[in-house]
């Protein structure tokens, strides 16, 4: 109820009458009173005039179940958590309770936020977003990884929709800008042979964070060091969410990323550029070109094309992160 009502405040600029809420809600006055009292607990500051209704003046920079459903589609199932150790482990036991396909999990922050290859990810209060998208595909195992690109594509697509800053990729899923780091995902799964249990796609966007620890200064940034502003982060939620869900349906359909080349192609940043394919057994230079149908990075290596696929390998500029 608390989000359908704020879904309704936020839907006009002007003032919502109460009777507009009771009707459209089904409950009573009293009812509306009640959860408009939460709300102001919550830290929304909401005028109410006799004769007019009600209105928002300021809505704080949370990210509560409620907020975020008052913003995304209701396809999507939300559960926050003020705290918890990962927001992909908590998707994951959720997933094996059954949760459903469109399950996000949203924290304020994390004790043991994870990075790609056993690194960990600065997961202060407050500072960042941190979200996983819990996934069931009826897909083959052999496609999954591509969800990775489609959630980088997304970030690229959500952060530029609710900050207007354009940022690059940086091959398969980063998203940087200047050079660093102001998003990771980590994409993590169950599959059996013939099909997928689930898929988590676990999205860290670095929001308000003012500095960085020594080493993770020369790679990481955030938006407010980027723009030197603040940004509620629901919204930026929010803007990743339909950005997902547009590329994800779409993802379902043709299944392979032909679709997604125009929206992640032109902010890749390797392009052109001369990277150090990093695998287990080999390490080499070559061109980026770009990427195939089926979201691996295609490279020039001796005059030859070559594929790269995520995962196998860690892909850096010659010179340095990218
Ligand atoms: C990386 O760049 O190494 C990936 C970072 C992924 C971080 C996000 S934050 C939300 C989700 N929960 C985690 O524990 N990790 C991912």
């Amino acid at each position: 109820m608390k989000s359908k009502i704020l879904a309704k405040l936020k839907e006009k600029d002007s003032y919502v009458s109460g009777q507009e809420l009771c009707e459209a809600l089904g409950i009573s006055r009293t009812a509306v009173w009640k959860i408009i009292s939460k709300l102001r607990e919550e830290g929304y500051i909401i005028d109410a005039v006799r004769n007019k209704g009600y209105k928002i003046l300021e809505a704080p920079d949370i990210i509560t179940k409620s907020e975020i459903e008052s913003l995304i589609n209701s396809s999507y199932s939300v559960v926050y958590e003020d705290e918890t150790d990962s927001t992909n482990n908590k998707a994951k036991l959720l997933a094996e309770k059954g949760a459903s396909d469109k399950t996000i999990i949203i924290a304020d922050s994390q004790t043991a936020g994870k990075g790609r290859k056993g690194k960990s990810f600065e997961s202060k209060k407050g500072q960042g977003i941190f979200m996983s998208i819990l996934l069931r595909p009826g897909i083959s195992p052999t496609k999954a990884s591509m969800i990775t690109i489609l959630a980088a594509a997304a970030v690229r697509c959500g952060i530029y929709n609710a900050t207007g800053l354009e940022c690059n990729i940086k091959w398969p899923n980063d998203i940087i800008y200047d050079g660093k780091k102001l998003c990771g995902i980590l994409t993590e799964m169950n599959t059996e042979m013939e099909y997928i249990n689930y898929v988590i796609a676990g999205i860290g966007i670095n929001v308000s964070n003012e500095v960085f620890d020594k080493e993770l200064s020369k790679v990481a940034t955030s938006l407010k060091i980027i723009t030197g502003k603040e940004y509620k982060r629901s919204n930026i939620i929010a803007a990743v969410t339909e950005c997902f869900d547009k590329y994800y349906e779409e993802f379902l359909k043709v299944e392979d990323l032909s679709f997604i080349r125009a929206d992640y192609e032109p902010y890749l940043i390797n392009i052109g550029r001369r990277v150090k394919i990093i695998g287990v057994k080999e390490s080499y230079e070559a061109v980026a070109i770009g990427i195939d149908n089926d979201g691996e990075l295609i490279v020039e290596r001796n005059g030859k094309m070559e594929k790269v696929i995520s995962g196998e390998v860690s892909v850096r500029g010659v010179y340095g992160y990218v």
